[in-house]
């Protein structure tokens, strides 16, 4: 599995110990060019230093609000201006929040929307100008046992049904652009070990979650990077319209 010539769009790849940032070492170090694009632009280069460190691949930092579709546009035309091409698309970035259905303010109900499913759509459509001329592309993007399942530690009913909603809409994508080479899956983590596990689970907690998955331990960043990495391969051209657990076995279908 190589991304030699590959060039890849990763969003919310600044945070320190997301998902994002490690998916975006997995890809630059066997060889693609990544575009580490972060609403936080100190993160991404912070990213892109990280990966300078490893010696191999080549990453480039870019702002950007994902909610904002004219900073979308003009993030894909950079891309196609500077590398000439764009393989793979990680729509990772994402928010949470822990409300219960109850007490969801319509506001929170929105940006969850925003920044989880209609960002999506913006950046799908724009890739997609570019990966159909090419007749080749990858979109991955990150769903959520969640939103398979219901509930969780860190999300509300909002948050299960934004990632249903990115499951339902890769799906279609799926179907409608796998005549021109693209493919479009899904990750769905279940809890992943990171800082805010860390920080918002008491010990007792975190040992009572760990009870309920049978692999036995929190996941990691890693579990998630190297299926993003696969499903973003050359070699996974068979797979599309596929939500792939990555859960020790705490939600199993
Ligand atoms: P994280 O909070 O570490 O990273 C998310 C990144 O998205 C941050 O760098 C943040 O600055 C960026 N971001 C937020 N709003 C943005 C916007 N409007 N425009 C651009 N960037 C923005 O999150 P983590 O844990 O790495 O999660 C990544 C993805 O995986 C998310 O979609 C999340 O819902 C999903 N996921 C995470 C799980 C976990 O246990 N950590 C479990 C299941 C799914």
């Amino acid at each position: 599995m190589n991304f030699n010539n590959r060039v890849a769009l990763i969003t919310g790849a600044g945070s320190k110990r997301g998902i994002g940032r490690e998916t975006a070492k997995q890809l630059a170090s066997r060889g693609a060019t990544v575009v580490v694009a972060d609403i936080d632009l100190a993160g991404a280069q912070d990213t892109v230093s990280e990966i300078a460190a490893l010696g191999k691949g080549a990453a480039h930092a870019i702002q950007l609000d994902v909610t904002n579709r004219d900073q979308v546009v003009s993030a894909v035309q950079e891309i196609v201006e500077k590398f000439g091409r764009l393989d793979i698309l990680v729509n990772n970035a994402g928010i949470t929040r822990p409300t219960r259905v109850m007490d969801i303010p319509e506001e929170e109900w929105d940006l969850i929307f925003k920044v989880n499913v209609k960002s999506i759509y913006y950046l799908t459509q724009e890739a997609l100008k570019v990966m159909k001329k090419q007749g080749y592309g990858r979109i991955v993007n990150m769903g959520s046992v969640s939103g398979k399942r219901g509930g969780g530690v860190f999300g509300g009913s909002h948050y299960s049904a934004s990632k249903a909603a990115v499951a339902g809409f890769s799906k279609a994508v799926a179907r409608e652009m796998a005549p021109y080479g693209i493919t479009c899956n899904v990750v769905a983590p279940g809890m992943i070990g990171t800082d805010i596990t860390g920080g918002l689970l008491t010990e007792e907690a975190k040992a009572e979650n760990i009870r309920a998955i049978p692999v036995g331990r929190l996941g990691t960043v890693q579990d998630i990077a190297f299926t993003i990495a696969f499903l973003a391969s050359e070699e996974a051209s068979y797979i599309t319209g596929e939500e792939v657990d990555v859960n020790g076995g705490s939600h199993i279908d």
